[in-house]
């Protein structure tokens, strides 16, 4: 298993500075939150180094696996972040406060590249989480095409709790896999949602003991890599797609995908 570090220029600090783990082992990429001491908090730092992992994911990764070091998957953004402070080399709310509309809009967006990149049709990503997902994190959890919850999990949208909205790509994923009304009871309540909860409203594929969360993980992994690539992509494409288009629209996609997948195995 290759450990793959950054270098650190003005600007891209190290995954160890950041409090990230990033391995690649073949087709699986492994990200950690490695800060455990601190519930493996995040900062603008950790979503930039985020991103870049996805600029510069091996062409062979089909799984991205991520996960938490310690008692809790994430406590979300760091809490230095409401201090007059800030946290060291990365500002604070107060000072994105005094930001330009397009000045902060540039940054949000590049935080948020740190959690689009989940969605990539050619990979999987997964998120593996146990005790506390919270905010920033629970959004993490959710930027993941799928999600294995320790039966200690706990889910909590907390921003609007704080005057804050939830605004790491999460609120799309949340409303399509649990509906507006129960999207907007959760995230207005900011009340914590246990992982036998999640599992029936859909926020979890599975839910396993505490012990037993990183040998689901690997049988899960197992099980995608087993698909063929390809088709794989092919497929989770039209899943995608499939919310925004007409079924008569669907039908015609899944042909044109199904022509090019015909071609590939049989010409
Ligand atoms: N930012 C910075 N440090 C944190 C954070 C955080 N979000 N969460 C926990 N820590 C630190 C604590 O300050 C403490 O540090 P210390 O040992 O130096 O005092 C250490 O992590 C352990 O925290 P405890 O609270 O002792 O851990 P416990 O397991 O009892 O509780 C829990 C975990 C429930 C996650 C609690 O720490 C908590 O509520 N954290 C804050 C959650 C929060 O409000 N996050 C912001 C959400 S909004 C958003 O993400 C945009």
């Amino acid at each position: 298993m290759a450990e793959v570090t950054f270098g650190g220029s003005a600007e891209e600090v190290s995954l160890e500075e950041v409090g990230l783990r990033y391995e690649v082992d073949g087709k699986i990429a492994t990200i950690t939150l490695d800060r455990p001491e601190k519930r493996n908090a995040q900062t603008f730092a950790t979503w930039s180094a985020l991103a870049r992992i996805g600029d510069s994911l091996p062409q062979q990764v089909r799984v991205v696996v991520i996960r938490g070091e310690g008692p809790s998957f994430s406590a979300g953004i760091d809490l230095r972040m409401f201090t007059p402070e800030g946290v060291p080399g990365q500002g604070s709310f107060a000072a994105s406060a005094l930001l330009d509309g397009a000045t902060f809009e540039q940054r949000l967006a590049r935080a948020q590249q740190g959690f689009l990149w989940l969605r990539r049709p050619d990979i999987v990503s997964v998120a593996a989480v146990q005790g506390h997902a919270i905010g920033a994190g629970f959004q993490l959890a959710l930027a993941c095409d799928l999600r294995v919850l320790a039966d200690d999990a706990k889910l909590c949208m907390k921003e609007p709790a704080l005057g804050l909205v939830p605004d790491l790509t999460g609120t799309k994923p949340l409303v399509d896999l649990v509906g507006l009304s129960r999207a907007i009871e959760i995230c207005l309540t900011a009340r914590t949602v246990g992982a036998e909860e999640a599992a029936r409203i859909g926020l979890a594929e599975l839910v396993v003991a505490p012990g037993e969360l990183g040998q689901a993980v690997e049988d899960l992994t197992a099980a995608l890599l087993a698909v063929d690539r390809d088709a794989a992509t092919a497929t989770k494409r039209l899943l995608q797609g499939a919310s925004g288009r007409t079924l008569e629209e669907q039908c015609v996609a899944e042909g044109r995908e199904q022509a090019v997948r015909l071609r590939a195995l049989f010409t």
